[in-house]
């Protein structure tokens, strides 16, 4: 397979320009004498990239829906990616993995805790040194980054508030997980506290403002990148005040694998009560509708954003990407609510791109992963690709042909470490300790041992995927997606041993691979 050449084309020519042409500019400058810093502006910088990451959006269930604004000026003036995966459905090693181009196994966050690596000391001297932001600094882009950052970010244990990872130029950091009010940011390494007043601290708005101002204030001479992390739609799915009546009547959806037993799944997926109670039904249909009412404030972040880079004039040099950091459910299975899980609900999540180069409403179905984003990034920025440690590609060729070569890839791994308590939940001590995210009923949506590789066929024939477990059964699933998108049948006892065996081997090679030999798999 095809890596994408990158730096090629483009981009890298226009960045280095030419030396002739370079002196005729120079001598054409030097003739205009009143001439200020802006006549020199050069042509040649670098488009600017803003990268939105929503937190537990899922895309199967819904979740663009009520993102109107963002599907008209993002998707429709541009690429919608409608396979695009996660490479593991958790927030915190998902985010690493973005921050890196890298497979879990590479930036080795595995949970959401620091003991797991989550914004660890370990993390901040190995990955975080060499994630994208400090590529993109050294291409003179600005960086800014505002909201969640990573699960354990500014924690005492993790080097506080004073920590500003590098590359970035200017930091407005949650500490901690998702809040919508009464938090605390690290503003470049000084802590600002915030109450509960919408006009002043509602989380999501704040984001939009501090990015609006910082484009205001740009170096109109150097390239941007923005990375805009909203706490929406996250618990605990804090409205603004004037849309919490919106969605009085939706519902989440009842069809696909709503409600339906798991029977043939790994054992975490046999013990939810089914059919759910009409308490668990009422508990997430009222989550549902409240992660729509949040997200539409992050729909107005990208209005305003989209203004305000027409009012500055550079909207059409400017990269916007939306999507998630992982997928959600919402009673599939009877799972109440959560992310975690290998099944399409947990691993597709939204990308919609706008840019340079990418013609509207284009429909795109190459396979594409979070970890494509980062060196995606840098082949924009004009970084040669084959001087990066990067697990991912970039898929500028998939939205661009007139830019870049390159094809997609047919196979994926998702990979996914499962979180557990080491003491028995007092409430549900039938259960035995190990497991995590407990409801009222005992139904735990992880467990120690829900850790799993999968790994994914995809292609126009092809809609394959392969799953092995780490417990005590080394229970396997297989699921053929272009008859079963829902997943209801795990085919492992109809499959033909010789494909088995093949899927098995593939799923080896891809739990240890690194850099091209995570592209290259045959
Ligand atoms: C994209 O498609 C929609 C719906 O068909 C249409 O209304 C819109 O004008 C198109 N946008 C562009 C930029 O072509
Ligand atoms: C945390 O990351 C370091 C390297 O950055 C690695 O040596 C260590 O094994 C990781 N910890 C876990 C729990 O994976
Ligand atoms: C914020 O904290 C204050 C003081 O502890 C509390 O009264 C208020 O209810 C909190 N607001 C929200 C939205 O959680
Ligand atoms: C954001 O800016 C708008 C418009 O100036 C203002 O009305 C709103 O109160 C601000 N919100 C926050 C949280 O800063
Ligand atoms: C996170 O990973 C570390 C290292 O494997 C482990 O010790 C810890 O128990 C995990 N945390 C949870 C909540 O599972």
């Amino acid at each position: 397979m095809a890596v994408v050449r990158s730096g090629s084309g483009a981009t890298r020519a226009r960045q280095r320009g030419h030396p002739a042409a370079a002196l005729a500019l120079l001598t054409l400058l030097s003739a205009l004498l009143t001439c200020c810093v802006r006549c020199a502006e050069p042509s040649a910088k670098p488009s600017n990239i803003i990268l939105i990451v929503a937190d537990d959006q899922d895309v199967e269930l819904g979740g663009m829906t009520p993102m109107k604004k963002t599907k008209a000026l993002i998707g429709d003036a541009g690429a919608t990616f409608v396979n695009a995966f996660t490479v593991t459905p958790l927030c915190c090693p998902s985010r690493s993995s973005i921050l890196t181009g890298r497979y879990p196994h590479n930036h080795e966050v595995r949970n959401n805790s620091l003991s797991g690596n989550c914004s660890s000391a370990l993390w901040q001297t190995g990955p975080e040194s060499e994630a994208f932001p400090v590529f993109l600094s050294k291409q003179k882009y600005q960086t800014f980054f505002a909201g969640k950052y990573l699960n354990q970010y500014g924690k005492k244990d993790g080097g506080d508030v004073g920590h500003v990872p590098p590359g970035w130029n200017q930091w407005h950091a949650l500490v901690g997980n998702s809040q919508y009010y009464n938090y605390t940011l690290s503003v470049n390494g000084k802590e600002e506290k915030h109450g509960d007043l919408y006009e002043e601290d509602y989380l999501t708005d704040l984001i939009t403002n501090r990015s609006l101002s910082f484009l205001e204030n740009r170096i109109p001479q150097q390239p941007f990148f923005l990375m805009l992390s909203p706490p929406a739609p996250h618990s605990p799915w804090t409205a603004a005040p004037q849309y919490q009546k919106e969605f009085g009547d939706v519902k989440a959806p009842r069809d696909g694998s709503f409600d339906k037993p798991g029977k043939d799944k790994h054992w975490l997926l046999r013990q939810p009560v089914n059919p759910m109670s009409s308490s668990s039904l009422a508990f997430l249909d009222n989550a549902y509708r409240k992660r729509w009412q949040t997200l539409l404030s992050v729909d107005d972040m990208v209005e305003l954003l989209v203004k305000k880079l027409d009012s500055i004039k550079e909207l059409d040099n400017t990269y916007i990407f939306y999507t998630s950091d992982n997928g959600y459910h919402t009673g599939q299975f009877s799972l109440p609510i959560d992310k975690r899980q290998l099944y399409e609900f947990d691993i597709r999540i939204p990308l919609m791109v706008r840019g340079p180069g990418i013609k509207p409403n284009q429909t795109l179905q190459a396979p594409v992963l979070n970890i494509d984003l980062a060196p995606t990034f840098l082949d924009i920025s004009g970084v040669n690709l084959s001087t990066v440690n990067v697990d991912g590609q970039s898929f500028l060729s998939q939205m661009a042909p007139s830019l870049r070569n390159g094809t997609a890839r047919p196979f994926f791994l998702v990979e996914y470490t499962g979180e557990g308590l080491p003491t028995t939940d007092p409430a549900c001590p039938k259960l035995g300790p190990g497991l995590s995210q407990c409801f009222p009923d005992c139904v735990c949506e992880d467990a120690y041992n829900n850790t799993y590789a999968c790994v994914r066929t995809l292609d126009s024939e092809n809609n394959l995927q392969y799953c092995e477990f780490a417990d005590s059964e080394s229970f396997v699933e297989v699921y053929n997606l272009k008859l079963d998108p829902h997943q209801l049948e795990n085919i492992i006892k109809k499959v033909d041993p010789l494909v088995l065996q093949a899927m098995n081997q593939r799923l080896i090679k891809l739990q240890s691979c690194e850099g091209n030999s995570c592209r290259d798999i045959k």
